[in-house]
């Protein structure tokens, strides 16, 4: 049998993977998390997203890894870098960060076949206390979900989770994004959304890879896509921000495949 055929999916068309196969995950979760830590030090005012994404670029290859994103459905980057209203997708290029941008760098990488994927906020210069707001609340509400990951829970329960928490800090959930099933392939059933009721959506069992990426914004929900085709901004133009990590469903709870080998996930860490 091919090997991504092996184990099982469920009736939802979600992979079961294997106990073995959680090493594999946890590779290429490294290897995505390490790269982040590794630009904090480079997000500086005056500094191109540009210059960014040519550092992740190196540090892909220099790991003899593949990025997961160049070659995408015809995206070009390593990386995507989403400033500002910018809700996800934005595209690296030769826009200068000035001081008190808000960034989310989002890095996804391929490991021995393996998919890890990963996004967190960062900050040029100063940080304003609105945008610091969002960014803490966005950061707890991706860590609300990962709470309600374990076996018998269900992929309401995470939605319920992040929705609950972040609409009491009076703050709005992008519904038009969400994140997804992965593991031998970037994207795969099912849907992950950030909102939802108790109880509902398909149940989680043991070797469910997927990603977890709350998109959050201090105004309201909608988006639209630019003429690009790729980047994603508020209507309304208030401040988003975003958090991604890569789990699985383990016997017991949850395994989180790209946690920051420095500690560093929070952008008033570094
Ligand atoms: N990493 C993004 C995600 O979390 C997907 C980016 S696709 C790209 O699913 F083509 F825009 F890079
Ligand atoms: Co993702
Ligand atoms: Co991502």
């Amino acid at each position: 049998m091919d090997e991504r055929n092996k184990g099982r999916l469920t009736k939802d068309g979600i992979r079961i993977y294997q106990p073995g196969d959680f090493a594999g995950m946890q590779a290429a979760g490294d290897l995505a998390a390490g790269i982040l830590d590794q630009i904090a030090p480079l997000v500086e005012p005056g500094v191109t997203t540009g210059s960014i994404d040519d550092a992740i670029t190196r540090m892909v290859e220099d790991a003899g890894a593949t990025s997961a994103t160049i070659g995408y459905k015809g995206y070009q980057h390593a990386s995507c870098i989403s400033v500002n209203h910018v809700v996800c997708h934005g595209i690296p290029g030769e826009k200068r960060l000035k001081d008190g941008d808000i960034l989310n760098v989002d890095v996804t990488v391929i490991v021995d076949g393996w998919f890890g994927d990963t996004s967190r906020m960062y900050v040029a210069g100063k940080l304003s206390r609105k945008a610091e707001r969002l960014i803490q609340v966005t950061h707890d509400a991706l860590f609300k979900g990962i709470e309600a990951v374990k076996p018998g829970n269900t992929f309401g329960d995470i939605g319920h989770a992040i929705q609950s928490f972040v609409e009491a800090q009076r703050m709005s959930v992008v519904r038009d994004f969400c994140g997804h099933g992965l593991g031998r392939v970037f994207h795969a059933p099912p849907n992950v959304l950030h909102y939802g009721r108790p109880g509902t959506g398909a149940v989680l069992e043991p070797g469910m890879f997927f990603t977890i990426e709350p998109m959050v914004n201090l105004g309201r929900p909608e988006t639209k896509v630019l003429s690009d085709e790729w980047t994603a901004v508020t209507r309304d133009k208030s401040l988003s921000a975003q958090y991604e990590h890569s789990v699985g469903v383990t016997e017991t709870g949850v395994e989180i495949f790209t946690l920051s080998p420095a500690g560093k996930f929070h952008p008033t860490w570094v």
